[in-house]
């Protein structure tokens, strides 16, 4: 199977396997999560799965709920009030404790708002995903008020961090993400203690959230090249780099 492929079969996989009809969902972002999104879409057109309230977590996940004709909430709704079911996304790196970066695509601040807010947190990657520390190879987003670049960066530099600020692609300047912030994305040279670095980061002045995901465990599905899809919860995630 191509990447592609992977990606569609564990991000429906997690739909098929743990979306109920009546649930509070919440819908995460990013390539593999919107196959989630994609496979919600066509269960309840079909009429498969019925009464699902989705709290997207991005523009890109609204964008896509909106054009499948997924009913949108906000968490802050009555009907969600703060409490979700379960929540389906991505990840960028998962380690051998299923803790996780996140925030790639910019997204990290409602992610993880989403996730911690979730009784269930699914998290679909493709077998490349798992590292055995975080933040050596992929970076660890971190989103600031702009105001507070220099001053974070030199925080976060005190922490042993290689900091750089996202740039845009297709506009001059800037990531900026849904919230008006920058993304700093870090990179340790050693290995980093994930749970007490998730508490640092969010300690610098200006910090508004880091793509550190250490206080919801996970379960994991990883897609891999032979189409089979492998389930990990708590401490059964294969060490390898
Ligand atoms: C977005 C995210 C994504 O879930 C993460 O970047 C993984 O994305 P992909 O499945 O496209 O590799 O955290 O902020």
């Amino acid at each position: 199977m191509d990447t592609e492929q992977i990606k569609e079969r564990v991000g429906s996989r997690a739909v098929d396997d743990y979306v109920t009809s009546g649930m509070k969902i919440g819908l995460g972002t990013g390539s593999t999560a919107v196959w989630a999104v994609r496979r919600l879409g066509e269960l309840l057109a079909k009429g498969a799965l019925k009464d699902i309230l989705a709290v997207p977590t991005s523009s890109q996940t609204i964008m896509e709920c909106q054009d499948l004709g997924i009913p949108l909430r906000s968490v802050n709704d009555p009907e969600v009030s703060g409490e979700l079911d379960l929540t389906i996304d991505g990840a960028d790196e998962v380690d051998s404790s299923l803790f996780c970066t996140k925030g790639g695509g910019g997204a990290l601040l409602i992610e993880k708002i989403v996730a911690y807010s979730s009784k269930r947190f699914i998290i679909v990657i493709d077998e490349n995903k798992i590292v055995s520390n975080l933040g050596l190879k992929f970076p660890v987003p971190v989103e600031v008020v702009r105001e507070a670049r220099v001053p974070a960066t030199k925080a976060m530099e005190h922490l042993g961090a290689r900091v750089e600020v996202r740039m845009a692609l297709k506009k001059m300047g800037p990531v900026i993400t849904d919230n008006g912030n920058i993304i700093l994305d870090i990179r340790f040279d050693g290995p980093i203690d994930p749970m007490e670095m998730e508490q640092e980061l969010n300690h610098i002045p200006g910090v508004v959230e880091n793509g550190l995901f250490t206080r919801i465990k996970p379960i994991v599905l990883v897609g891999t090249t032979s189409g089979k899809v492998q389930r990990y919860t708590s401490d059964e995630i294969p060490k390898s780099e």
